[in-house]
This record gives C-alpha cells, sequence and structure tokens, in this order.
C-alpha cells in the first residue's frame, strides 16, 4: 500500500511559491492575504493563526479583518474595501457567518481575484468550462496530491462522498473534466445503499466530515482512497477513513493529518500569489 504523504509535495510548492514571492518583491508588491471574521472563538483563532504562521514564513503578508458589527451590511461593507483596497491580493471568509448573514451575498460580494477559496459563483461556474482559474482549495488539494502520485482518473470509476459547495461538488466538476475524464458519482446523506457505491470504486474521495464512515466493507480490493476528512476526535486529528481497517485492501490511500489538509493551505497561498502576479501585470 502506498502511503500519499503531502510532505514532498508541499516542499515543492512552498520552493516554488517562494521563488515567484521573491520575484514580486523584486517588482515591489508583496502578496497580502486577509481573514474576514467577527470576533473568531478560540478554535477559529487557533486555525487562522495556523494559516498565519504559513504566510509569514512564505513573505505573505496576513491580517484578521473584522466587520464592525455581527450584521450582513457590515460584512458586504467590509468587503468592498477589500476590494477596493490595492494592497489586499486575497480574503477568505471565515464560515459558520453569523446567523441571518447570508453565505452566498457575502461571497458575491467579493471579486473573484481576491476570492482566493474559490468560491464565488464565478470561479465555481468556471469550473464548468473547465477552466480552473480558482478552484475551491481543498478540492484542487484533493486532485494535486493524486496527481502528484501519479493517479490517473482517465475512465476510473470515482465516487465522491460528500456534495458540499467547497469540496465534493466541485471536485465532481473538476474530475469530469476531460484532461481527467473520470466516471463520477457523488453520494450523499441520502444516498440509499452508500456500501454498494463505495465498494464498486476504483477511486474513492471522502469528504463527508464523518469520523471511521468507510470502513473495511465500503472499499474494494486495490482501490485508490482519498480521505478529506478532518475530525477532532479525543484531541487527535483523524480522517473520514478507518485507515487501520482499511490498510490492508487497498492499493494506496492518502493520511490524515499529513495528507490532503497539509497542501490545502499551500494551494491557498498559491492563490494569494497568483492575484498578486495579476495586479503586477495589469
Ligand atoms: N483537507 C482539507 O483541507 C479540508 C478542507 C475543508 C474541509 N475538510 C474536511 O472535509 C470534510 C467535509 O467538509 P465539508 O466542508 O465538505 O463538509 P460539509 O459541508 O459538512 O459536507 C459534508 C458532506 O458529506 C455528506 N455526508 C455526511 N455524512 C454522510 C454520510 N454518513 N453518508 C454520506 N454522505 C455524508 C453530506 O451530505 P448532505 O449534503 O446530504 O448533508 C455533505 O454533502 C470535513 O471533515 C472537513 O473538516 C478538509
Amino acid at each position: 500500500m502506498m502511503v500519499l504523504e503531502a510532505k514532498p509535495l508541499a516542499r515543492k510548492i512552498e520552493a516554488s511559491l517562494k521563488d515567484r514571492i521573491n520575484s514580486l518583491d523584486r517588482l515591489g508588491k508583496k502578496p497580502k492575504l486577509v481573514a474576514v471574521s467577527y470576533k473568531p472563538d478560540p478554535s477559529a483563532k487557533a486555525y487562522l493563526e495556523s494559516q498565519a504562521r504559513v504566510a509569514r514564513r512564505l513573505g505573505i503578508t496576513y491580517e484578521i479583518v473584522e466587520p464592525g458589527q455581527e450584521d450582513e451590511a457590515s460584512y458586504i461593507e467590509t468587503i468592498q474595501k477589500i476590494n477596493d483596497d490595492p494592497s489586499i491580493d486575497g480574503a477568505i471568509i471565515m464560515t459558520p457567518l453569523p446567523e441571518g448573514v447570508s453565505e452566498e451575498r457575502v461571497r458575491i460580494a467579493l471579486s473573484p481575484v481576491k476570492d482566493v477559496e474559490g468560491v464565488t459563483p464565478q470561479n465555481l461556474g468556471a469550473l464548468f468550462y473547465e477552466n480552473e482559474f480558482m478552484p475551491p482549495c481543498t478540492a484542487e488539494a484533493t486532485l494535486r496530491l493524486a496527481e502528484y502520485y501519479g493517479i490517473d482518473f482517465t475512465g476510473k470509476n470515482t465516487v465522491v462522498v460528500g456534495r458540499s459547495v467547497v469540496v465534493g461538488k466541485p471536485l465532481a466538476m473538476m474530475l469530469l473534466k476531460k484532461s481527467r475524464s473520470a466516471t463520477v458519482t457523488v453520494c450523499h446523506t441520502r444516498t440509499k445503499d452508500l456500501t454498494s457505491f463505495t465498494r464498486n470504486a476504483d477511486i474513492l474521495i471522502v469528504a463527508a466530515g464523518k469520523p471511521g464512515l468507510i470502513k473495511r466493507e465500503h472499499v474494494k480490493e486495490g482501490a485508490v482512497v482519498l480521505d478529506v476528512g478532518i475530525n477532532a476526535v479525543d484531541c487527535r486529528i483523524v480522517g473520514d477513513v478507518d485507515l487501520e481497517s482499511v490498510k490492508d485492501l487497498v492499493s494506496a490511500i492518502s493520511p490524515v493529518p499529513g495528507g490532503v489538509g497539509t497542501i490545502t493551505t499551500f494551494v491557498l497561498m498559491e492563490h494569494v500569489v497568483k492575484s498578486a502576479e495579476m495586479v503586477i501585470r495589469s
């Protein structure tokens, strides 16, 4: 069984990012990422701080921007200021948003070029045209990790468990892209007999947020399993796949931690650098 460790790819992306950031620096441009978050709680703070550490290590300025109030108008005003500020190259919007604030309306307000999470309707819609200008970071990270290890999706029976806007749905569209040409099935909580789908998968991608959801009986012998889940269980981070029960069955599996999640942060930083390069070119 091959373990699809993220570290070698992360190192490669980091080295390339450092070169690109140095080139921008020579042109007088320092990439800047902001996180929009209203009164982050301790777990949100820890998440933002870990992102900030990666950004700073790379030479990307990172700031947290707090909307003045907990309402939609304040959020949208904050987003408009970000759109108008030429020093800011990308923004992430921390979710869940406060009650009564529409995630869709807030996201639509953000300029697609600064939408480094890849979740505005424009960036998501571009995926239908096979244009991966700024795909959702986790979906992109999942495919980058698989492709780094030479996993070929062409004609493969590929089952995605999860249909969220940030992971499952964009992944399905990206897998259908002609250069990948997977045969895609998307499962969710209303899927009848999940096992009958997952057990036929040549490639199984799990993004459900349910620790241990996928066990031995769900997996075909020789399958490739990409575990996107990140779940805190008894102070440990685990995926959605019960690794112990499937490890002698699968041909390859991405670990949690140390798999897709590691690449996701670097993909986010790549998007920020891409936006900064666009500013310089324009
Ligand atoms: N690796 C990374 O960088 C990264 C980044 C983001 C998220 N994540 C992790 O990925 C996981 C998914 O995140 P998300 O934001 O997509 O979560 P989400 O918005 O909660 O969506 C979960 C999806 O999984 C489906 N699902 C849940 N339980 C299921 C079950 N028992 N059987 C079949 N389908 C089931 C849900 O179906 P319904 O639509 O029917 O409810 C939903 O579509 C989480 O563990 C999250 O922490 C990882």
